[in-house]
This record gives structure tokens, C-alpha cells and sequence, in this order.
């Protein structure tokens, strides 16, 4: 992942780099550094950890010089230490990077062999030192770049700055974002239009395979053959604050607390309360006539998608093939002609769901895109997007971006349905109805922290948690066990409840906490079979209900929630908030880093 910037500036950049940083660091933490030409030289100071490590350094020996380029870094080759922090150097060159040198191994002996010594364990260090090699072998340093690009496999977003000229940076692109941001007699590169708020919103997107010689005066792209090329400048709706927590003690937090907001946003963007219809919206395909839906995403947002598999088909019978993108992409999936696909990410920049849109194109599919980043990448190589309004989230673990994620894709749902001809009317209008609700009831779950932060002080002492649920509250389980163990690092499992007899229940004593999401619907007493199945087994339930489901469920349980009662078709968007808010009590409880936890990165540029 890492996040990566670079300015040829007027003042010192030093701080100012530092400033873009912040608003990159949710790509990684593990290490911070920046560079800039001071007297002439090259410079650098970095630092193991986070962005306020590198701040501290900084204040103890800071950097002058007008021209510079900074990094955070989420570690993929070598230990996150001091030695692995980028920028790296070889002689005259200084290079940061966000992706992954695939060839790095041979290029690092070819080097080798040639006398070039390497500092660090990094894939990245090969660059920096095949850009040394040519300009050794008497090439400009624009050339130099050009040349050493031209030997690279893999991925990578680079911005690499020259000693002997404090007028240029180059950039280059294939695979992970980089903008350029255009100022007044200042230049920027960035891993995104946020890194670049404050000083610009006048922002260029390089394609991959470009490169961009970067000066004060302005900027000129080219494309992988060498030759001039023009991309569009637009005007960047970046945010140019660094968003804060407010009153609350974690961003996460703050965002749990978001949703009520955000959700009914996000809804009223797509249906037509008064009305009780989904809104008129730019589709990319035709849900009357398409056969199959091919939906892929990774994490949080690949849970959105298997929820919304059960709506789709089950209101709209559209089947649904749903897939973890690092999966669909090397599947080699048929994907029929009379199919779409549907891509679902925050960032808009996950490489493996970016990977999964690509193939889809070449099959030929019409391409959809539910993102909250609407200049990312998949957001602008998508034949039609599907806003999330959740806003910048900075939390690592997301939480309003998913039940945004699931509020757009229920409002598709009904239009599929509606088009598709399998709902009435009336149906069509109850459904929107319930929709409009979830705000309301989200704001309710919100009420009950004080029973959820008791039962979080059980989880604070246990090694092992399962989560079970049915039909939606299936997918939801896999989010919670996620959730936890992603701020926890308790060790959980999400489970079908059904499947429970087919090899979980034997993890069962006494000492396994099983978190049961089971609200009073159609198939409540499936669950309750599976719920005795557990409490024969000593297991401590802890049930997820509401309170027709409290009262019938006639099984002793460690804590029993009840949560308002909801129809059917919102559960998963309200329930999603008891389950975020146990693991992030848990986490508090338990003393992590809540908003940044260990080895997560918030945008996941690599494979
Ligand atoms: C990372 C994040 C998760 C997120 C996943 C997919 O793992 O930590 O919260 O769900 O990436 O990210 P995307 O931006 O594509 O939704």
C-alpha cells in the first residue's frame, strides 16, 4: 500500500509534506520518511513506526530545501525498521514507491554483481540504483528514470527526485494511483487528491503506464512508449481539513456514531421517499435483461457484497456469483454475455478488486462500481458508479462505509426487482418504506453501548470467539469475527449456523463465547436449534435479538440483546451495529490501537 507525495515548492517543504502525509497514513504505519535537496545535497530523515515518530525526529534535526518527497509505509519486503524506511538513495538519486518490484530479485543480483550495494532489504532500493546505473551510463535524469521504468515488473506508484536538480521530480504510475496536483508555481504528486487538498484541487490522474516530469513551471505526461500525452486536469472534490474525531475517543468510534446520517444520505441519494421508488440513476447495465450478476470485493466490502447476494436473489431472482476478488482474478471465470459485474470497495484502489474489474472488461461484461472514493481508479474505470455518501473514513476497520455499502446495494436491489418485474407496486413501496427506517433504528442500536461495553468485558479475557448467524446475518457473523479479530486480535470465526454440526461445534466448552445474531425472522427457530446445540455443549451465548426473538428463544445466555425490532429486510443494515460496536469495545477495553491497527492498512494497493 504506502502512501507516497513529492513537491517542488517555494518554501520549505519539509512541513508541508509532513502535513500530506497525515492524510495518507491511513495506506500504512510502519515506517515514515521524507527528503529534500538542502545546500545541494540530498537529504532524508526517517523513522520506524508512526507519521509521529518521523514529526519527532523532524523537531530534533529539521530538513530545509524547497523541493522533496515523503513516504508512509505499509511494509511488503523487509522488517518495518528505520533501514527499510523509504525515501532510499543510491547516489544521486532518492526514490519513494507504493507497490511491489515483482522482478526485484534478479534485478537486485544483476546489480550485485555489478557493484551496486544494497542498504536495505526492500524491493524498492532496486530502483533507486537502476536509475543510479543510467544515469552512470550518461543519461539525463528524466531518461534515466524512463530507462529503469522500462525494466520494472510488478506494481507501483514512484516519485523520484535527482540531486543536481531542484527543479524536478518524476512520477510514474502502473498499477497504485498517483495524482499530480497543479499550484501556483508549485507542483505535487500524491497518492491521492486528499494528500494534495490543502494546497491544490486543480488535480491530474496519471493512467498506468504513465510517467510525468514534474517541474515548478508545470508538468508533461507520457505514456510507456515515450510519447507526450494529455490527461484530463480536473477540478478535485479532495477534502482540504484534516477530518477529526469530534468528542469521541477513536475515529472508529465516531464513525459507528456516524451512521444514522450517513446511511439515510446515502439512501436519499438513490430512492424516492415521497414517492416509494428508487430514484431515476445512470445505470451501466439493464437489470430487466441481464441474467446473472458477478459481484467481487475484498474485506469489510466483500461481506456488503454476499448480503446483498441474498437480496438480489431473493427479491429480484437474479442469481448471484460473489467472489474475494483476489480469488475472481485468476479464476478465469465465464462470464456469459447477458451478465454484469458489480465491484464494491471504499477506496476505490484495492488492487485485487481493481485486478477483478480489468478482467471483467476483457470479457466484455458491463462494468458497475459501489465505491466511496469517487475519483479512485475503480471509480473511474467502472461504466457507472454508485456513490456511497459515507464520507472520508479514517478508521482502518470500516464500519459506515459497509452499511453505506449495503444501503446501495438494497436500493439496487429494488430497481432490479421492480425492472425484473418481482415485486408489486405496493411491495416496492413497503421496501422503500423499511428502508427509510434504518437511519431510525441505527440511531436506537447506538443506545444500547452500555450493555454491549459489559458484554465486550467478556470477550477482553477470552482467546476464541464465535460468531454464527443465518441467511444475512450469516454474512454479518463473518463481519463480526472480522471486525474483532481485525482490532482485537482475538481469534474469531464467523459461521453459518447451520454448518455449526459440521465441524465448529467441537471447538465448544465452556470457555467459548458464541455471539449468536439472530433477529426474530422467518427462520428464527433454525437458529434456536443451533443456539441448544451449543448451550448442551457448556458453550456462553451471547444472543442478538430483538424481543419477540429474547422471548422465545427459552435459552439461557451469558447476555442477551435486544436490539429494536426491524423488518426483515434492514436487519443486516442495523444489526451491523451492534456487532461493530462489541468489537470496538473490546479493543478499548483490551488497550490496541483501535483506529490503526497492527499490520492492516486502510487501502491495499498490492496483492
Ligand atoms: C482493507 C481494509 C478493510 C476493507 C478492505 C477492502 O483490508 O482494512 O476495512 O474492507 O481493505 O477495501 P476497499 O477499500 O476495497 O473497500
Amino acid at each position: 500500500m504506502c502512501g507516497i507525495v513529492g513537491m517542488v515548492g517555494h518554501s520549505p517543504v519539509a512541513p508541508l509534506i509532513v502535513d500530506a502525509l497525515k492524510r495518507l497514513e491511513y495506506r500504512g504505519y510502519d515506517s515514515a520518511g521524507l527528503a529534500t535537496i538542502e545546500a545541494g545535497q540530498l537529504v532524508r530523515r526517517r523513522a520506524e513506526g508512526k507519521l509521529i515518530n518521523l514529526e519527532k525526529r523532524l523537531r530534533e534535526e529539521p530538513l530545509g530545501g524547497t523541493i522533496g518527497i515523503g513516504h508512509t509505509r505499509w511494509a511488503t519486503h523487509g522488517v518495518p525498521n528505520e533501514t527499510n524506511a523509504h525515501p532510499h538513495f543510491s547516489k544521486d538519486v532518492a526514490i519513494v514507491h507504493n507497490g511491489i518490484i515483482e522482478n526485484f530479485a534478479e534485478l537486485r543480483e544483476e546489480l550485485t554483481r555489478e557493484g551496486y550495494e544494497f542498504a536495505s532489504q526492500t524491493d524498492t532500493e532496486v530502483v533507486a540504483h537502476l536509475i543510479s546505473r543510467e544515469l552512470a551510463r550518461g543519461a539525463e535524469p528524466q531518461h534515466a528514470a524512463f530507462n529503469a521504468l522500462k525494466r520494472l515488473k510488478g506494481a507501483f506508484a514512484l516519485a523520484i527526485m535527482f540531486r543536481g536538480d531542484e527543479d524536478l521530480i518524476v512520477g510514474a504510475r502502473n498499477g497504485p494511483p498517483l495524482a499530480v496536483g497543479h499550484g501556483e508555481g508549485e507542483m505535487y504528486v500524491g497518492s491521492d487528491a486528499i494528500a494534495l487538498a490543502p494546497f491544490t484541487d486543480s488535480i491530474t490522474y496519471l493512467e498506468d503506464g504513465d510517467w510525468v516530469v514534474v517541474r515548478r513551471s508545470g508538468m508533461q505526461i507520457y505514456d510507456m512508449n515515450g510519447a507526450p500525452v494529455d490527461r484530463k486536469r480536473q477540478q478535485s472534490v479532495g477534502i482540504s481539513f484534516l477530518v477529526d474525531k469530534g468528542n469521541h475517543r477513536h475515529f472508529m468510534e465516531k464513525e459507528i456514531h456516524e451512521q444514522p446520517e450517513v446511511i439515510s444520505h446515502t439512501l436519499a441519494h438513490y430512492l424516492d421517499f415521497t414517492e416509494g421508488r428508487t430514484k431515476s440513476f445512470d445505470m451501466p447495465f439493464d437489470f430487466g435483461r441481464i441474467e446473472r450478476l458477478a459481484i467481487s470485493a475484498c474485506g469489510t466490502a466483500y461481506l456488503a457484497g454476499l448480503i446483498g447476494k441474498y437480496w438480489f436473489e431473493r427479491y429480484a431472482r437474479l442469481p448471484v456469483d460473489i467472489d474475494i476478488a483476489s480469488e475472481f482474478r485468476y479464476r478465469e471465470m465465464p462470464l456469459p454475455k447477458n451478465s454484469a459485474a458489480l465491484f464494491v470497495s471504499q477506496s476505490g484502489e484495492t488492487a485485487d478488486t481493481l485486478a477483478s474489474l480489468r478482467y471483467c472488461r476483457t470479457e466484455g461484461v458491463p462494468i458497475g462500481a459501489i465505491v466511496n472514493v469517487r475519483e479512485s481508479t475503480i471509480a473511474r474505470e467502472s461504466d457507472g458508479v454508485f456513490p456511497t455518501l459515507a464520507g472520508p473514513e479514517i478508521g482502518v476497520a470500516s464500519t459506515k462505509a459497509f452499511t453505506c455499502q449495503l444501503s446501495v446495494l438494497a436500493s439496487l436491489c429494488l430497481r432490479a426487482a421492480s425492472e425484473r418485474g418481482h415485486i408489486s407496486r405496493e411491495e416496492e413501496k413497503r421496501l422503500v418504506h423499511e428502508l427509510s427506517e434504518a437511519p431510525r433504528f441505527a440511531t436506537q442500536a447506538l443506545k444500547l453501548g452500555d450493555q454491549i461495553e459489559k458484554v465486550a468485558r467478556e470477550l477482553s479475557q477470552v482467546h476464541d470467539v464465535l460468531y454464527l448467524g443465518r441467511d444475512t446475518s450469516y454474512p454479518l457473523a463473518m463481519e463480526g469475527a472480522l471486525k474483532l479479530k481485525e482490532i482485537s486480535y482475538i481469534h474469531a470465526e464467523g459461521y453459518a449456523a447451520g454448518e455449526l454440526k459440521h465441524g465448529p461445534i467441537a471447538l465448544i466448552d465452556e470457555s467459548m463465547p458464541v455471539i449468536v445474531i439472530a433477529p426474530h425472522d422467518r427462520i428464527f427457530e433454525k437458529t434456536v436449534s443451533n443456539m441448544q446445540e451449543v448451550a448442551a455443549r457448556g458453550g456462553k451465548i451471547i444472543l442478538i435479538t430483538d424481543e419477540q426473538g429474547a422471548a422465545r428463544s427459552m435459552i439461557k445466555t451469558l447476555e442477551t440483546i435486544v436490539m429494536p425490532e426491524v423488518p426483515e429486510f434492514i436487519a443486516p443494515i442495523v444489526y451491523a451495529l451492534p456487532v461493530q460496536m462489541l468489537a470496538y469495545y473490546t479493543a478499548t477495553i483490551m488497550g490496541t490501537d483501535v483506529d490503526q491497527p497492527r499490520n492492516l492498512a486502510k487501502s491495499v494497493t498490492v496483492e
